[in-house]
């Protein structure tokens, strides 16, 4: 809230300290009295009280002049050190202060005869009485100075008070003025804020807001999260150094639910910027061809075996496993027969695939994504090795039955195929060269792992000695 100009606040005492001056200097003609300082605080004759009165009237107006002027100086310093108004409510102290001070003063120096502090303290009813009168009053101004004192929030805070919620206008002596999101003015008195639990939006403050959706379960949480979070970022409004945070809040009865947290610029606007944002979202929706939910039943009609658990039917796996460097060689029935025992799993980023050390009973087939291949070194995980999109993994612990050699972490959203053992075996009765083929990936393999193993490698294993083992393991022999 602004206060009237400087101009306006000390035109009117300015004149009547004129007039009630010229008064004074017409009367001291009028009487003939000597002009001294006594003569306007003691007249003397007949003109005595019209004097005296015009005296304390004039020195009213000069105080009133005064200490607004004061009050704009020392508030213009305050200002220019702090960087900020001071509030309202400590100007109109200062004020007070000075004030009474000068009123004091002027009615001491005109009545010296009169003892005003007699006066007041032996008015014990006049006390009471003022104190019961002003009992509210005096509540608001001491809750308005403690509030001043806490600082718990500025002008331009967006705060809640009860049911009420908006932007702070102006704190003065008795109440705190809130404007709120329909426009509307509410005076909440310092007396009950003091009382209330307040919550607190720091005008340049980082606050946060949450908006909710759902999406279907066939959508990736990981597009889902990566398309959301990229349109909200661009949104007016959003802080543009906080990244929003986009996380599943539930799995409902028929969507996955989401949030997205996101951090603004101008808090007092979040009604129209989660308007926005929820715009955004249904947009980037439809251009990525994600779906919302909305509550459904489906109905599950029992599916021919030839899907696997991911969904996919057996032509696309097959045609998925023929991508596949070693599976090169096999014919479209022998990828046919692989394809109906494989079934496709879906990893999400740093989900771990393999485990060292585990038992082995399949291996993988990338078919979408990349995975890592991850040993410990000193205590840390390193990556010795990408494979992407037709790579295989988990060979080495299927076909010798050793333990996992390395932990396979998948390093984005990831879809395997996994093939079992019994799958393997049967291919390889038809197809002896496979197993050379997979020796020679095994060997290369482990020379890779063994120059990125901190302890002594073991002994070698020859390539026939390695493809012999394999041969026993799947009774081939
Ligand atoms: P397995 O030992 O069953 O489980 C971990 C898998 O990581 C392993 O089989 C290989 O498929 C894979 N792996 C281990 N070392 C390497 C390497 N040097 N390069 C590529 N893949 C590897």
């Amino acid at each position: 809230m602004s206060r009237p100009p400087l101009k306006s606040q000390i035109a009117f005492p300015s004149l009547a300290a004129v007039v009630f001056g010229l008064a004074l200097y017409l009367l001291h003609q009028i009487s003939g009295a000597p002009f001294s300082w006594r003569f306007m605080t003691e007249p003397e004759g007949g003109l005595g009280w019209a004097m005296r009165v015009a005296s304390i009237c004039f020195w009213f107006s000069v105080a009133f002049v005064a200490v607004r002027l004061l009050n704009e100086l020392v508030f213009l310093v305050f200002r220019k050190r702090k960087g900020y108004d001071a509030p309202a409510l400590m100007r109109d102290l200062f004020s007070l202060v000075l004030y009474v001070t000068a009123a004091a003063l002027i009615l001491k120096v005109h009545f010296s005869t009169v003892s005003f502090g007699a006066l007041l303290s032996g008015s014990a009813l006049l006390g009471i009485i003022l104190g019961l009168a002003l009992q509210d009053t005096l509540g608001n101004l001491f809750s308005g100075i403690s509030l001043h004192a806490d600082k718990p929030f500025q002008v331009g805070d967006v705060i809640t008070v009860g049911k009420h919620t908006g932007v702070v206008m102006a704190i003065t002596w008795r109440a705190v003025k809130i404007k709120t999101f329909s426009n509307h003015i509410i005076l909440v008195s310092n007396s009950s804020i003091a009382k209330e639990s307040i919550e607190v939006c720091p005008q340049n403050g980082q606050n946060a807001r949450i908006v909710f959706f759902g999406a279907l379960y066939t959508d990736s949480p990981v597009k889902v999260i990566h398309v959301v979070r990229e349109a909200v970022r661009e949104c007016e409004n959003v802080l543009r150094y906080m990244t929003p945070v986009v996380r599943i809040r539930n799995l409902g009865d028929s969507s996955v639910e989401y949030e997205v947290k996101y951090w603004l610029s101008d808090y007092s606007r979040y009604n129209d910027t989660d308007a926005l944002v929820r715009q955004r979202i249904w947009y980037a929706f439809r251009r990525n061809n994600l779906t919302f939910a909305f509550p459904t039943r489906t109905l599950y009609m029992e599916q021919p075996a030839s899907r696997d658990g991911d969904g996919h039917d057996r032509e696309t796996l097959a045609e998925l496993l023929s991508a596949v460097d070693i599976f090169a060689p096999l014919t479209a029935d022998e990828l046919g027969a692989l394809a109906a025992s494989a079934s496709g799993r879906v990893f999400a980023p740093g989900e771990t695939i393999i485990r060292a050390g585990d038992d082995g009973a399949s291996m993988f087939v990338v078919s979408r994504g990349s995975v890592d291949v991850r040993v410990e070194q000193n205590g840390t995980p390193r990556t010795i090795k990408r494979l992407a999109e037709g790579d295989f993994f988990g060979e080495m612990a299927l076909f010798t039955g050793e333990p996992r050699t390395a932990n396979v972490v998948a390093a984005e959203e990831t879809e395997v195929l996994e093939i079992g053992h019994d799958a393997m075996r049967s291919l390889f009765q038809t197809n002896p060269d496979l197993v050379e083929a997979l020796s020679h990936t095994i060997n290369e393999r482990r020379a890779g792992l063994a120059a990125n193993a901190t302890a002594a490698p073991g002994e070698e294993e020859t390539p026939a000695g390695l493809l012999s083992r394999i041969r026993h393991f799947f009774h081939l022999d």
